[in-house]
């Protein structure tokens, strides 16, 4: 592996390998170009894209059918996505008309330059707001957000072994993130706001955050297995999700 330095979004990053090296092809995005589901940047150039690629966008069209589907003709006022890096998620959400506007929080700031720049392509500055945050620190206090949702980092420890992208995308040690996160979330949530999460089958289970939801005044009100796994060898990977209220 031979690390170098390329410039995405305006900043000097360094990877391991450009997509290409690994044949990666994805397909799923490649059929699937409808502005309404993802950011257009993943189609303009994946070795650009691939720095700060999350891989929330293998459940963009999972979320849509969701919120659609638990909380139809509904449109809410503020998203915010949590940990959302080029904010594939928020971006479908705002592109299905669900949301007025979003609100992206990361610690990564090339990713948050490419989610201006997919605001800029789409004509929608001003719905969309980005934050340079280590999880809360930076989000300002009097923000309350009516909808939540995020694909955070996935794994408590460096299990998955990914080596082109930093160990910041995949991997949250002993879950503090997670935990920190639920101990303050409380402060930015409307009372009748909805958390949508969604994690990997082969790195935690609803257990694994149970006690972190309840600590914090809060329920799980919905979970479940998505049936669509991922094919990492040599494992079939499951998404699952989680919908989580005030109690
Ligand atoms: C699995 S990626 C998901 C990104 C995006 N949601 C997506 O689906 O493409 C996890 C993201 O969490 C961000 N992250 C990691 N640690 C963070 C922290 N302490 N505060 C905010 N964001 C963080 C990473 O930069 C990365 O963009």
């Amino acid at each position: 592996m031979r690390p170098r330095t390329i410039e995405c979004y305006g900043i000097d990053v360094t990877i391991n390998v450009l997509a290409e090296e690994y044949g990666l092809t994805f397909p799923a995005i490649e059929n699937d170009p409808d502005p309404k589901y993802c950011s257009n940047l993943i189609d303009k150039n994946y070795s650009l894209y691939m720095p700060i690629d999350g891989c929330g966008w293998q459940v963009r069209k999972v979320l849509i059918e969701h919120i659609s589907t638990w909380y139809p003709g509904k449109q809410f006022n503020e998203c915010f996505e949590w940990c959302g890096g080029p904010a594939t998620l928020a971006f479908s959400v705002l592109g299905a008309n669900l949301t007025k506007k979003i609100f992206v929080g990361d610690i990564f700031q090339p990713s948050l330059n490419a989610v201006n720049e997919t605001a800029r392509n789409n004509s929608v500055v001003d719905r969309v707001e980005t934050c340079l945050s280590d999880n809360f620190t930076n989000i300002p206090s009097d923000k309350k957000f009516d909808l939540i949702i995020g694909a955070p980092p996935h794994f408590n420890n460096a299990t998955f072994s990914q080596n082109f992208v930093d160990d910041r995308f995949y991997i949250d040690p002993g879950w503090t993130l997670h935990r920190d996160f639920f101990n303050n979330v409380t402060n930015y949530m409307t009372d009748d706001c909805k958390i949508i999460l969604y994690e990997a089958s082969w790195g935690s289970a609803i257990e694994t955050f149970q006690d972190m939801i309840s600590d914090n005044g809060l329920v799980i009100n919905r979970y479940g297995i998505i049936n669509d796994g991922v094919e990492w060898e040599p494992i079939l990977n499951y998404w699952w999700y989680m919908e989580i209220i005030k109690k």
